[in-house]
């Protein structure tokens, strides 16, 4: 069996992009791949060192979303990237290899940057994130990498940092691939290009009904379509994206009532608040079973960590043994 390491910053409770960006496919995936899952507290650090009080409490309830949505800690592994040392090893030794260019290019870097005026005032840690990043995937020999579309670069700097190494030294990595969904960039309830916690536009997977409503309700429609009779363009519209995915049986209908001018928004709204809430209650339903059981998901954790260690140190002493850091 191949094998597949993926991660997550420990934001707390998931939301709707997770789920279509990346969580669908760890869970198709867990069944054809060996697979790890990184909680990634030390990429965490990266844009918010200063706060450290919720990480141990976010990387819980990320890893409750996980098992919720049906990823199997019998099938794939869950591990802590800060506790598993050799992704901190790893990184050392591949930001030896890889020129700064390469990291003072990172577009991702950039769009970061702006996003939360950073200014020039940003740590060496994130200049480093895709080396981290490198470190993480390659630790397990990863053939592919199933991730949103925002990750795209950070792979690509991977294969560079891998094909550097295998070139200097000894073919030890394969070269990762990323894979995405159908969906690979989910928009923000406001319209922007991405829903995400930073940008507070984000709808959680086990969203409660009453904000999950009010949420729905503020999402940005067609500008042009302001009363019920006006004729409006699904195309530009975030309700219709949404009804897109959630609402498959009906998506057509709506479409060509909204275009005729036979659909008003605000009834629109109120179908996909609906819609969502049902289709995210077997995993509400499940979610609710973990939240009482703590215990559980710290064994699956420790359980998952042990695993992850006995691979990343294998691959830490070839690591070793290439560079001809052995005796
Ligand atoms: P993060 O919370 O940034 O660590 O993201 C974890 C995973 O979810 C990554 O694979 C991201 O690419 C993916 N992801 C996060 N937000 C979105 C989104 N709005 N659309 C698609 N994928 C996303
Ligand atoms: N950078 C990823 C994100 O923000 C999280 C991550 C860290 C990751 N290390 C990884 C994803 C390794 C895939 C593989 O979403």
């Amino acid at each position: 069996m191949k094998s597949l390491f993926s991660g997550m910053r420990p934001t707390g409770k998931l939301h709707i992009g997770h789920y279509f960006g990346a969580l669908k496919n760890w869970k198709k995936l867990q069944d054809e791949y060996k697979c790890i899952f990184g909680a990634m507290d030390l990429h965490a650090l990266t844009t918010s060192f200063e706060d450290t009080d919720k990480i141990g409490e976010n990387i819980i309830d990320m890893i409750i979303d996980w098992l919720s949505v049906g990823l199997d800690p019998n099938k794939a592994t869950f591990m802590i990237q800060s506790h598993v040392r050799e992704h901190s090893e790893l990184h050392l030794v591949l930001s030896m290899l890889t020129p700064l260019p390469w990291l003072q290019r990172n577009p991702v870097l950039k769009e970061q940057v702006k996003s939360l005026n950073l200014g020039d005032s940003f740590s060496y840690g994130l200049l480093g994130y895709p080396v981290l990043m490198a470190a993480d995937i390659l630790l397990y020999k990863s053939d592919i990498v199933p991730v949103g579309e925002d990750q795209v670069p950070h792979i690509e700097i991977t294969r560079e940092i891998a094909r550097r190494f295998n070139f200097y030294y000894k073919e030890i990595f394969p070269l990762p691939k990323p894979k995405l969904t159908e969906t690979p960039r989910i928009p923000g309830v406001d319209g922007k290009e991405k829903m995400s916690k930073s940008l507070g536009n984000h709808i959680l997977i086990s969203e409660p009904k009453e904000s999950l409503e009010k949420k729905v309700m503020s999402m940005v429609t067609d500008p042009q379509k302001i009363r019920l009779k006006d004729p409006g363009h699904p195309e530009v519209c975030t309700v219709f994206y949404f009804h897109k995915m959630f609402n498959k049986e009906e998506v057509s209908q709506i479409e060509e009532d909204c275009k005729k001018g036979a659909l008003g928004c605000v009834a629109c709204k109120r179908n996909l608040a609906k819609k969502i809430y049902e289709y995210f209650a077997p995993i509400r339903e499940k979610r609710a079973k973990y939240e009482n059981d703590p215990d559980l998901v710290k064994n699956i954790i420790r359980e998952g960590e042990k695993k992850a260690r006995e691979i990343a140190s294998s691959t830490m002493d070839e690591v070793r043994e290439a560079m001809k850091m052995s005796y």
